[in-house]
């Protein structure tokens, strides 16, 4: 990864000046000088959210929802509602999120979802087990199902409780849908809210990088790592299809992250490589399965856009060239782990560190806001990470 990074020293200072310089536009928000972390303030208007990222004064979107699928990467409170062990809904969870709220996020702040509603200007989509009876009849401006510790097969269950697969988020969806439905004029007024409405999807952690080679599960014994990337791939294809069927139109899919660069598994397994190769080996199998099978999805659903964001390749980027990004720290986790170092979530109510944006990792397993944010901020508007169309052109379409 190292050697085909090509950015040069000079092209960092130039993009490093000029987003100083737009900082200063910000007008209503405090961003302490020379500090290159990247992560807008909390409460930022659309208008101001998409001057900070650069993305020019006169771009305005109709994204009517946003839909959010996945695991814990995602997952903004579900597993609250479930009989789990993977859960973050107590301090130092949320410490960076509005005044401090912990929500259920696995972060120290906003996820990705988030700032994609931000930038739409939508508000951030509820978890749906978190909904009241009347919200779960109306609400028009989308929804989160994800659920950390689940997967497209991974129900979970080896080892943290309970937690909603992704078959089960679809079954979800089907449900708001069906509510939904007769708060509309009309199928065609509805279908057209739909088309317009953006599926957010990011799973596939748990399946590839946790569960292929934990010892409850025996998959490893079963399958080679090729056989069953392409197992889950298939599963997931099929879902996305159903997806479609009931009306979805516009997608993004990250792929899999840097899973091997994770605290959890650098230290976990005393490497003293900045990540476990043979864990990132696996999920490049199956993002490689994944970057074939979404063009051929979109060339056989009329109508469909598949976008394919690149989250693995913004974390390898960000534990080569920390700096770059306004982190220092890639190694170790934010908050301090159950166990007194960083192989284990969070310990509920300890300080967490006083820089959490500057670390890639909050906690062992999970990316900080501000790694969050970097996804979604490059994601907008390079096409090599969001590919064949960046995130602002999908939003566009
Ligand atoms: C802003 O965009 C609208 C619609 O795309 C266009 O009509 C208008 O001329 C643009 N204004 C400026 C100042 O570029
Ligand atoms: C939402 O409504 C559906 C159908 O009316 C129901 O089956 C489901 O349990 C409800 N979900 C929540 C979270 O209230
Ligand atoms: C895994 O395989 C071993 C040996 O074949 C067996 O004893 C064990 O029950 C299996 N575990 C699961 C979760 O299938
Ligand atoms: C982290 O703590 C666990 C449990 O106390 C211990 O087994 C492990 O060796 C520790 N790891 C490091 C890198 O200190
Ligand atoms: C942040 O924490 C470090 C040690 O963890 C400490 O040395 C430093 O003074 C703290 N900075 C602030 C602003 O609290």
């Amino acid at each position: 990864m190292v050697s085909s990074h090509t950015t040069s020293l000079l092209g960092f200072f130039v993009l490093f000046n000029l987003f100083l310089g737009n900082l200063q536009d910000v007008a209503s928000s405090k961003i302490p000088s020379g500090d290159p972390t990247v992560v807008p303030p909390f409460h930022v208007s659309e208008k101001d959210l998409l001057k900070f990222m650069q993305l020019g004064d006169n771009i305005s979107f109709h994204v009517p929802a946003l839909y959010v699928f996945g695991d814990s990467t995602v997952d903004n409170g579900n597993n609250n509602f479930l009989v789990s062990q993977a859960k973050a809904n107590y301090p130092p969870y949320g410490v960076d999120f509005d005044t401090g709220i912990p929500t259920g996020r696995y972060t120290n702040g906003r996820n990705e979802a988030d700032f994609i509603a931000q930038m739409v200007g939508l508000p951030f989509p509820p978890p749906y087990l978190g909904l009241s009876d009347s919200k779960n009849k109306t609400i028009r401006t989308g929804v989160n199902y994800g659920s950390g510790g689940c997967g497209v097969l991974s129900t979970g269950k080896s080892f943290l409780g309970t937690c909603l697969p992704f078959y089960k988020q679809i079954h979800y969806f089907e449900t708001t849908l069906n509510n939904l439905k007769s708060e509309f004029n009309d199928d065609k007024a509805f279908a057209y809210y739909l088309s317009k409405s953006l599926i957010f999807i990011d799973i596939g952690n748990v399946d590839v990088s946790n569960d292929y080679n934990d010892p409850a599960t025996n998959i490893s014994s079963k399958y080679t790592v090729r056989q069953y990337a392409r197992l889950v791939s298939k599963e997931f294809s099929k879902s996305l299809k159903k997806l479609y069927r009931l009306g979805a139109r516009k997608f993004l899919v990250n792929n899999l992250g840097a899973m091997g660069c994770i605290p959890a598994q650098v230290n976990g397994q005393k490497q003293n490589t900045l990540c476990v190769e043979e864990t990132n080996d696996r999920a490049v199998i199956y993002n490689d399965l994944l970057s074939r099978m979404l063009p051929k999805l979109q060339s056989r659903l009329a109508g469909s856009k598949f976008v394919l964001g690149d989250a693995y390749k913004v974390l390898m980027d960000i534990v080569a060239f920390p700096t770059q990004y306004g982190i220092s720290n890639t190694r170790n986790s934010c908050c301090i782990g159950i166990n007194g170092n960083s192989t284990l979530p969070c310990a509920p109510n300890m300080k967490s560190c006083n820089n959490s944006n500057q670390h890639a990792f909050f906690d062992s397993f999970h990316q900080s806001e501000a790694v969050h944010f970097l996804i979604t901020k490059r994601c907008s508007k390079e096409s090599s990470i969001c590919s064949p169309i960046n995130l602002v052109d999908l939003l566009k379409a």
